[in-house]
């Protein structure tokens, strides 16, 4: 039976929909069948990133009991399969976001990974989104307000009994005053499971016409090679937090030593 992970974090343009995208894809290319769920009903923007045109069949339309889930499945890069949102207001105000729980565990046992691109926020879809998954991985970056919202997220899936499973640090600029690794790692209480750098790549890959996510357009690039990790963290099991036991002493050593 497919694994469901949510990919989440509380604050926007952290790097949900991206990192979704390319993980989707590198998974792929791994043998698995995978599907790609655009839980951000409000603002869909999963199937532009992955160069798809706009779907006249979507999420939308299976949360309001209009269709069959399977008429709002395509096809997209490397055979992955996406379930794309609408764009319509007017729908998104109708729809009861309650339903994607059983949308989802109807679904994936035809996939090996079932990834869900959570919203920013705390309204009632990504509730939904948090909790319709096996695990939640969260995306931070390494700032305090980034790292405030991700633990307001691991809390509040918590309290709803969604399981959090780790962290993944987005934009890494190498720059003082970034919180390091370990100290996002004990606030969080949850393993690291990458740390993707900032990556001009990325965002040109962004705003490419052609739609081509970083892991196709530049494979070699350095945040296309921590993708690559972190996929293969999830196809390897479980990551302990072994890291985070560093004494004080050490700490201060590191510093002065910039190791
Ligand atoms: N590692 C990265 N390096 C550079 N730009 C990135 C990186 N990750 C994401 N971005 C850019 O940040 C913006 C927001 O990313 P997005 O995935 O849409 O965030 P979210 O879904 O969390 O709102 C996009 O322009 C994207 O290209
Ligand atoms: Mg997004």
């Amino acid at each position: 039976m497919g694994k469901v992970l949510t990919i989440a974090s509380g604050k926007g343009g952290t790097g949900k929909t991206t990192l979704t995208a390319n993980l989707g894809i590198i998974l792929a290319r791994h043998g698995k069948k995978v599907l790609l769920v655009d839980a951000d009903i409000a603002m869909a923007n999963l199937s532009l990133v992955l160069g798809m045109q706009t779907s006249p069949i979507t999420l939308h339309d299976v949360l309001l009991g209009e269709t069959s889930i399977q008429d709002a499945i395509y096809e997209g890069p490397e055979g992955i399969e996406i379930l794309p949102s609408g764009l319509s207001i007017e729908s998104y105000r109708k729809i009861d976001s309650e339903r994607l729980k059983s949308i989802i565990s109807t679904i994936k046992e035809n996939y090996d990974f079932v990834l869900i691109d959570a919203a920013a926020g705390v309204e009632r879809s990504v509730l939904s989104a948090l909790t319709s998954s096996d695990q939640v991985l969260l995306i931070t970056e390494a700032t305090p307000a980034s790292l405030a919202d991700a633990l307001k997220t691991k809390i509040i899936t918590e309290k709803l009994g969604g399981h959090v499973v780790a962290v993944i640090i987005n934009m890494l600029r190498n720059e003082k005053g970034e919180l390091e690794k370990d100290e996002i790692m004990k606030t969080l209480e949850i393993p690291c499971y990458g740390e993707i750098p900032y990556d001009v790549e990325v965002r040109r890959s962004f705003y490419d016409k052609k739609g081509n996510p970083v892991v196709i357009r530049c494979p070699t690039c350095p945040a296309s090679k921590a993708i690559e990790n972190i996929a293969a963290k999830l196809l390897g099991g479980e990551v302990t937090m072994e890291t985070t036991k560093e004494s004080f002493i050490k700490r201060i050593l590191r510093v002065i030593f910039r190791k």
